[in-house]
């Protein structure tokens, strides 16, 4: 230890010198990779192919853990390309492999399933399936990192370690995430990076942040159980729709008079039953909603005092009550935490990629990703990719709009990012053993 303080020998000056040399040989070839991957993932018969399979998708949307063709199409493409894969993985779920088989191990993440939504775009390739559509960009997130797959497939005798690409179900509420995770098929990967395609911005720009990026979220469900009676003798019966309506009202004061002002939080009751009759006082009534924050301990903090407030409230009023959070059902979704090195090797890739001036610092999110399972589990990053277009867009459509679209112009570019950040993080952390 005592030599560490003293002047470095000549040996390690040299391993120093040789590092610097051979670092600085890779980012040069690392720049070079680069204009090849969003050249080669621009090149006519590539984009035309990228535009047809997210076009294929897209017609046939899946709802969550049904995405069979979906992956049967993934599967068709890949083995096209020549790269090998397991399936199944969480019932639907695809997770390609490209490289030596070693470590280091990086994932890049696309998630397949639509939403339950009619799509009212009319286009030759509109949803051929009644109350489905891929309204959140799947297809195109699928499509991107089929490109990736490509491009990395072609330049799989160069990759410093292995890529994983995990075509992922059931995004959309059902955490399917949760289950590739836990089948085990990424337990050798050390990080792991993901796309989401966002209309607010135009085609060829990316966003992200270090830190709390997303937020996490819960649902619940509240029962409050009096006793039912006639309406005209209200001191007879224990009425439920005044316990609730109290405890809806005491809800709103978690955010607005418990949680620091500057911390996002939301609770948002979405809807309340109970009754059916003019005459006629319910045994009971349900209500329930939404709890987000951006922390998980944010999130355990309005689950532990939506109990409170549902339980004393049902108690003053004379009632019962009951929170049930569906943890095993409708599993909360962790807060997506970008991991500070993955998001600046993701920046830097991006800025290489694009122009520094198109990679901008993305807004904190309410809404959730699944994304969070991978994040708390390995270094993590997640980026929006603009898909939006001035010129032939007359209005920014949200996510989950029927009248979603997105500029295809996006999915090469999405697939050279991608392949540009797996490319750059088996550099980094190619392990010493593995270039000796
Ligand atoms: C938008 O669409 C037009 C017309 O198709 C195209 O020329 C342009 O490159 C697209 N992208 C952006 C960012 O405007």
């Amino acid at each position: 230890m005592a030599a560490a303080s003293s002047a470095p020998p000549l040996a390690l000056l040299i391993i120093l010198f040789h590092l610097a040399l051979t670092s600085s040989a890779a980012a040069a070839a690392r720049a070079h990779d680069d204009d090849d991957l969003l050249g080669a993932a621009r090149a006519p018969g590539v984009t035309e192919w990228l535009r047809g399979v997210r076009r294929r998708i897209h017609r046939r949307p899946e709802l969550a853990f049904q995405e069979h063709r979906t992956s049967e199409l993934v599967r068709a493409e890949l083995e096209a390309i020549g790269v090998s894969y397991a399936w199944p993985v969480a019932r639907t779920g695809v997770v390609a492999t490209i490289g030596s088989g070693g470590a280091p191990v990086v994932a890049l993440r696309a998630d397949m399933d639509a939403l339950p939504l009619q799509e009212l775009v009319d286009w030759e390739y509109k949803s051929q399936e009644n109350g489905k559509m891929h309204a959140c960009g799947h297809d195109a997130h699928t499509a991107m990192l089929l490109g990736a797959a490509k491009l990395l497939q072609s330049r799989k005798d160069d990759l410093k370690g292995t890529v994983k690409l995990v075509f992922q179900p059931a995004e959309e509420g059902n955490g399917g995430a949760y289950y590739v995770l836990e089948e085990g098929a990424l337990h050798d990967a050390s990080a792991i990076f993901g796309l989401h395609v966002d209309p607010a911005l135009p085609v060829g720009v990316v966003a992200g942040r270090p830190g709390p990026f997303a937020a996490t979220s819960g649902r619940f469900l509240a029962t409050i159980t009096g006793k039912g009676g006639h309406a005209a003798g209200p001191h007879d019966a224990i009425d439920p729709i005044v316990a609730a309506s109290a405890a809806v009202l005491a809800l709103q004061q978690i955010v607005s008079r418990e949680i620091d002002p500057l911390q996002g939080a939301v609770v948002s009751i979405t809807f309340l039953k109970g009754g059916e009759a003019y005459n006629v006082i319910p045994e009971s009534t349900t209500f329930g909603g939404t709890l987000r924050s951006m922390t998980n301990e944010g999130l355990a903090y309005l689950m532990k005092r939506i109990r409170e407030i549902v339980e004393g409230q049902a108690a003053v009023h004379r009632c019962s009550g009951s929170v049930d959070f569906m943890e095993e059902t409708m599993r909360p979704y962790p807060a997506v935490v970008n991991d500070e090195g993955m998001y600046a090797l993701a920046k830097t890739a991006a800025g290489r990629l694009l122009g520094e001036k198109n990679v901008r610092l993305a807004p904190q999110l309410m809404g959730a990703e699944d994304f969070g399972f991978y994040a708390q589990r390995m270094a993590g990053a997640f980026f929006v990719i603009g898909v939006g277009n001035e010129t032939t867009m007359k209005q920014v459509r949200t996510t989950h709009s029927p009248y979603f679209v997105i500029d295809e112009d996006v999915l090469p570019v999405g697939a050279a990012f991608h392949a540009a950040v797996a490319i750059d993080y088996l550099n980094e952390h190619v392990s010493v053993s593995a270039t000796a």
